[in-house]
């Protein structure tokens, strides 16, 4: 059979709300036009993230109920450990709350004034841990990585030859670690070669500088290396992703994406100094070691969810339903980047409305009218996410102009993604109309999230 189906059937269902277009009107006027800043319940297709908006599994749920609750000790927490340690191969491993506590705890204790930390693209929670510790986040995407139009099939790999020369240049002593994102979700998705985390640590190696991976999205990765590596198309992706982990001193992981769950997070790493300060700093913010920040049916279910997101009947279904999305917007000559990534379809902005001029934040329009015309919501990762001012307070732009429809794993079907392409379509072909929109209110970090906006008339 050719199909690829949806490895599951659907037990518990969850009724989705319509709206008109009129009352969507009211209702994004009154979040000031930040779909950050409006109700769940009002959107119908929801494609802001897909993180912790995963469907759990019978069998997670069934481990929730099996969850230990003992403060100190619990079974569940043992559960966790073995299963991310026989994943990772890391000596210690801290249960967070989520991802960017892990960041929080690791760039505490390795970051700080004088520092500079690279990264193939950081996410911007990954940054703002960096530059919050007082250090400096730099990144170093390949060369394709930059392009939205080139065609390649990991462009998500790091710049090995800069990252030499930015080595050279910084000094050592001020590089505490240096990080992979796997997959790049700044950049566009895109998968990390197993030859190019190699590389890395070779490099890493030679100075003396630890590597650790952020590791939201390494089962999707590791299945990008088994379909497009020379030599891993008959390897296991459990096999493929221990792999990846056995190069990485440490491992920053969000559990929100590949580990299917609503909540949770760890830190995983082979240094015992920097994990006894790590345990430190949790007991302190989080919790006790044995639970940090989770609840024992929380970490029961990260157990399970890393077991399940291995399965390759899944994997297939999941990048070849994100591509399904992508390969359809393209042949209707709708701008995307391509190729199309793991968990998102990010839609260039910059093309789609070439009219509107980067410090009228064309993504954030794009997204504004996806809302509008369809009930859509998405998330723009562009300028309005990662622009600075110079010391004029004129826009210093991103590098590109993305709007991402990050699809939530396990939840929508191929009638709902059938919807969002037509959707697509339809603002596509009213492009020329859509304005952009200016920026009224903004705090000082991460401004995406609760920034107030004015559309442009
Ligand atoms: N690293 C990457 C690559 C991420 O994509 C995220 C979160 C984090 C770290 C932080 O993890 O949310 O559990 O604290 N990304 C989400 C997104 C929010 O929508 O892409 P967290």
């Amino acid at each position: 059979m050719k199909t690829i189906i949806e490895p599951f059937r659907i037990k518990s269902v969850e009724p989705i709300t319509f709206t008109s277009r009129e009352e969507r009107e009211t209702i994004l006027a009154q979040g000031d036009y930040n779909l950050f800043l409006i109700r769940a319940e009002h959107v119908l297709i929801d494609l802001l993230t897909d993180s912790g908006t995963s469907a759990m599994s019978a069998e997670q749920w069934a481990g929730m109920m099996r969850g230990d609750e003992s403060y100190a000790g619990a079974r569940s927490f043992y559960r966790f450990e073995e299963r991310v340690r026989s994943l990772t191969g890391m000596r210690h491993i801290i249960p967070t709350h989520q991802g960017r506590a892990a960041e929080k705890i690791l760039f505490s204790i390795m970051g700080g004034p004088g520092k500079v930390v690279p990264n193939n693209s950081h996410f911007d929670t990954t940054r703002a841990n960096v530059e919050f510790s007082g250090a400096e986040a730099v990144d170093l995407p390949c060369e394709a990585g930059k392009d939205p139009d080139t065609i390649a099939d990991f462009k998500g790999n790091m710049d090995v030859a800069a990252l030499e020369d930015f080595i050279a240049r910084t000094g050592r002593e001020r590089i505490p670690l240096c990080m992979l994102t796997i997959t790049n979700n700044s950049g566009g998705g895109q998968p990390v070669s197993m030859a190019n985390i190699r590389a890395v640590r070779e490099v890493c190696t030679r100075h003396g500088i630890p590597l650790f991976l952020d590791a939201c999205r390494f089962a999707e990765n590791a299945y990008f290396i088994k379909l497009r590596e020379p030599g891993y198309a008959d390897t296991s992706v459990a096999s493929i992703a221990r792999e990846m982990f056995s190069y990485a001193d440490g491992v920053t992981m969000s559990a929100k994406k590949d580990a299917l769950v609503n909540m949770g997070g760890f830190l995983a790493l082979n240094d015992d100094a920097v994990a006894a300060s790590a345990r430190n700093l949790l007991i302190v913010t989080e919790g006790f070691p044995t639970y940090g920040g989770l609840a024992g049916r929380d970490l029961e279910a990260i157990a399970q969810g890393l077991d399940e997101i291995l399965d390759e009947h899944y994997l297939q279904y999941r990048i070849r339903s994100v591509a399904y999305l992508g390969d359809r917007l393209v042949s209707a000559g709708v701008p995307i980047l391509r190729p199309p990534g793991g968990h998102a379809i990010y839609l260039n902005a910059k093309k789609f409305l070439p009219h509107i001029p980067v410090d009228e934040y064309p993504g954030q329009a794009l997204s504004i009218e996806l809302y509008l015309a369809a009930g859509i919501r998405s998330v723009e990762i562009g300028s309005v996410m990662f622009g600075t001012y110079d010391r004029s307070g004129a826009l210093i732009p991103a590098r590109m102009e993305l709007v991402r429809l990050a699809i939530p794993r396990r939840v929508y079907t191929q009638s709902h993604i059938d919807y969002v392409i037509e959707a697509v379509l339809e603002v596509f072909e009213n492009r020329d109309a859509l304005r952009g929109v200016r920026i009224v209110e903004e705090p000082p970090m991460l401004r995406h999230f609760t920034a107030k906006f004015k559309k442009v008339v």
